[in-house]
C-alpha cells in the first residue's frame, strides 16, 4: 500500500503555511501545495492518518481545475513531480499524486461562497433574519431545502477571529464593485457547471467555497476547488429536506465523535481502525464518483 504522509518536514524549503491538512512551501514566484493524510474535525487534528486522503483531495482539485478552465483560469501549473523544480524530484515517491505546483498569486481577501441549498451558517442566518448576506429568501424554507436559485454569499477574510458575512454591496465597498461583480459571476458560473455534473453522478453540491487571486492582471481560482473539505456534498439517493443530511465523507467520523465522551478540545482521541477505514473508503468513493477513475 502507498505510504501515509502525516508531515512533510523532509522538504528542505521555506514554509509558506502549514494548515490543518495541507503543507505549503514557498518557491519564490510559485508554491508547492502538499496534501497530507491528516484529518481534522471540529477544527482539531487527529493522531490517525487516513489512507489515500491526500491523494484523493489533490486529485479532486486537479480534476475540477481542468473541468472549469473554460470558465476561468486557475493557479495550477502541474501535478507531475518530474516537472517540479529540481531538488524535488528525489521526493517523487512521497509527492506524486498528493501535491501540486501552483503560481503564487495575489489573493483577493474574500471567501467566495455559493449556496444552492440551505444549510450551515446560511441556515442559521435565514432562521434569524429570513435572508442570507442580505439576499431575501422565500419564507417557510426548511433545513437542506433547495434555494430558488444559487446565491453568492461572500465573507471577508479576517486575520483575527471569524470571517464576516457580507452583502455584495459590502464586498464592493472593500474591493471595488468591478472585482466584486466579477467574483460573483465567476462563482455562480462555476457552481452551476459543477453542480450539474455532480448531480449526474448522484451527488448534490449543497454549497462551496472558492478563493480567488490576481495573476498577471487576471482573476484566477487559487487554493483548492470543490473538494469535500471546501464543499458540502450529499448523496442524492438519501436526500430528504427538513433534517441534516449525511455529509458524504466525514459523517462516520462525526457520528462516532458525538457518540463518545470527548469535549471537542485538543488533544483529539485516537480513532478506532474501523472509523479510519470507513472514512478512507468514503473519500475514495467521492473521488471515484466524481472522476470516474480509481486512485
Ligand atoms: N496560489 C496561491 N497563491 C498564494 N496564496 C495561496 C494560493 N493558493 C492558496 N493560497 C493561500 O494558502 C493558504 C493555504 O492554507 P490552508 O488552507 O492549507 O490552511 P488554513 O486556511 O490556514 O487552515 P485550514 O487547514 O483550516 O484550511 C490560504 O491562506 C490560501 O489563501
Ligand atoms: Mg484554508
Amino acid at each position: 500500500m502507498a505510504k501515509l504522509i502525516g508531515n512533510t518536514d523532509f522538504i528542505d524549503m521555506p514554509v509558506f503555511i502549514k494548515g490543518k491538512v495541507r503543507d505549503v512551501y514557498d518557491l519564490g514566484d510559485k508554491l508547492l501545495i502538499i496534501v497530507t493524510d491528516r484529518i481534522s474535525a471540529f477544527d482539531v487534528i487527529f493522531p490517525n492518518l487516513i489512507p489515500n486522503k491526500g491523494k484523493v483531495l489533490n486529485s479532486i482539485s486537479e480534476f475540477w481545475f481542468n473541468y472549469t478552465s473554460d470558465i476561468i483560469g486557475n493557479h495550477m501549473i502541474t501535478t507531475d513531480v518530474s516537472k517540479y523544480p529540481s531538488g524535488l524530484s528525489k521526493f517523487k515517491e512521497e509527492l506524486q499524486g498528493r501535491s501540486m505546483l501552483v503560481n503564487k498569486v495575489d489573493m483577493v481577501k474574500a471567501e467566495c461562497i455559493v449556496r444552492g441549498y440551505l444549510e450551515g451558517s446560511g441556515l442559521k442566518e435565514y432562521n434569524n433574519t429570513g435572508s442570507i448576506c442580505q439576499i431575501k429568501l422565500p419564507s417557510g424554507l426548511k433545513q437542506a431545502d433547495k434555494l430558488p436559485e444559487p446565491i453568492f454569499t461572500p465573507s471577508t477574510k479576517e486575520n483575527e477571529g471569524h470571517d464576516i458575512n457580507v452583502s455584495i454591496e459590502g464586498l464592493s465597498d472593500k474591493i471595488g464593485v468591478e472585482l466584486a461583480t466579477q467574483l460573483r459571476d465567476a462563482s455562480i458560473a462555476l457552481y452551476n457547471k459543477v453542480s450539474a455534473y455532480a448531480e449526474s453522478k448522484g451527488l448534490i453540491l449543497a454549497d462551496t467555497k472558492f478563493e480567488f487571486g490576481m495573476f498577471n492582471g487576471k482573476l484566477v481560482v487559487a487554493d483548492e476547488m470543490f473538494t469535500p473539505d471546501s464543499s458540502r456534498f450529499w448523496d442524492k439517493n438519501e436526500y430528504e429536506p427538513g433534517r441534516a443530511q449525511k455529509s458524504f465523507d466525514k459523517q462516520y467520523l462525526r457520528e462516532y465523535l458525538e457518540s463518545i465522551t470527548w469535549d471537542k478540545q485538543p488533544p483529539a482521541p485516537v480513532l478506532p481502525e474501523e472509523i479510519v477505514e470507513k472514512t478512507a473508503s468514503k473519500y475514495m468513493d467521492a473521488y471515484e464518483r466524481i472522476t470516474g477513475k480509481k486512485i
